[in-house]
């Protein structure tokens, strides 16, 4: 149902990227045989935060989960356009270069000429393999270039991972956490983990915020720190982390710090920069109640994405529900779809669900 991140081929700087996009072989949701016996797994995650999280005036106050879902719909910019979609593809268009890329879910028919589907600039041909691919040039498309969204700009690039370093479908998050922050109280502290490019990061600081990025992936970390620069925010609070997500939210626990807003972003499988092993079922649930004990007490939100297709917004939803028991809020849930140009119609891509104070 929804876009596969796919596997590229291993090169040694690409090995963090390679991994995070190869689907765990485990099937979805699946269980290891044994739990590991350190960890007790008869408490629910929150407790085993639990000393660490302050009481709240609404203690007892569960979060209000929404009814319905939302659809959190991106429908482009000046820079980027769903140009037309069907037949198991999308017609994209990044700044000045058009692309198709593989999009399954995609089942109807376009609604644009084959002609306007010829004359795209690169074509990301998947493979047999679920995953692998690569991209056929049909003009002089450059190794990078730049793009701007508000008042983030960055690099745009065919990568071997059939995306271009950037999803646009979290565009519709990006504005979210911007309105927010920009409502909020002038000192807003946000964590984004699995921050990828940084697009989220530069949305937040950009806002005001003063940001702690951190992702696995120094390359990644490296492309961030270029979209930073390009955006005219080498100089704005932004604290850029190479390190496991796990590792970082549990010192950060440790040492009593807080954040007025939390996003996360995690694959499905992953590594850590030494190796360590990130699987989203068996990892979530701590993760996510170490990010709930990082909240401070007038904390504005805590939006979580996820791309598994069986971990849906609903289920997203419980789990945040469940680590933010006593702080009262709301969680909405639901998903992201891209739009077509046309507004007729659109791609759901990933699972959304956030907790919000008010
Ligand atoms: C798809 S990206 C997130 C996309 C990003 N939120 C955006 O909208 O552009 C996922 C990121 O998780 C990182 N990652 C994978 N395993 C990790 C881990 N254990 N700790 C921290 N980051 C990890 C990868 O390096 C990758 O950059």
């Amino acid at each position: 149902m929804f876009a596969a991140r796919r596997a590229g081929a291993a090169t040694p700087e690409e090995k963090n990227k390679t991994l995070f996009f190869t689907m765990s072989m485990r099937p979805a949701g699946a269980r290891p045989a044994q739990l590991p016996a350190s960890r007790d797994w008869t408490r629910p995650p929150r407790e085993r935060y639990a000393p660490k999280m302050k009481p709240s005036a609404t203690a007892n106050a569960a979060p209000i989960i929404a009814d319905r879902p939302e659809v959190m719909r991106t429908s482009g910019w000046d820079d980027y356009a769903l140009l037309d979609s069907g037949h198991g593809r999308k017609l994209e268009r990044y700044g000045a270069w058009t692309v198709v890329r593989p999009e399954g879910q995609c089942l109807w028919t376009p609604g644009r000429p084959a002609e306007a589907w010829n004359a795209a600039d690169a074509i990301f041909e998947p493979a047999d393999e679920e995953d692998a691919g690569r991209w056929t040039l049909l003009s002089s498309v450059p190794a990078l270039w730049p793009m701007t969204w508000a008042d983030v700009t960055f690099n745009a690039r065919l990568t071997a991972f059939r995306h271009l370093a950037v999803f646009p479908e979290h565009a519709a998050n990006w504005e979210w956490i911007t309105a927010r922050i920009r409502a909020a109280k002038p000192e807003f502290r946000m964590l984004n983990l699995f921050g990828y490019t940084g697009l989220a990061s530069l949305a937040a600081a950009a806002a005001g915020a003063s940001v702690t990025h951190v992702d696995a992936s120094k390359k990644a970390v490296g492309w961030a720190r270029e979209n930073a620069a390009l955006s005219g925010l080498e100089g704005a609070p932004i604290r850029w982390i190479c390190e496991d997500a796990r590792k970082y939210v549990a010192r950060e626990v440790r040492r009593g710090a807080r954040y007025e807003g939390i996003v996360l972003d995690p694959p499905k499988y992953g590594r850590g920069p030494t190796g360590e092993v990130w699987r989203l079922y068996d990892d979530l649930p701590d993760l996510i109640a170490g990010c709930a004990a990082l909240l401070s007490e007038d904390a504005g939100f805590l939006l979580l994405n996820g791309y598994s297709e069986r971990m849906t917004g609903l289920a997203l939803a419980g789990l945040l529900a469940d680590v933010m028991a006593g702080r009262g809020g709301r969680v909405d849930w639901g998903e992201l779809a891209l739009m077509e140009e046309s507004g007729r119609r659109g791609a759901g891509l990933s699972f959304f669900a956030r907790w919000s104070a008010t």
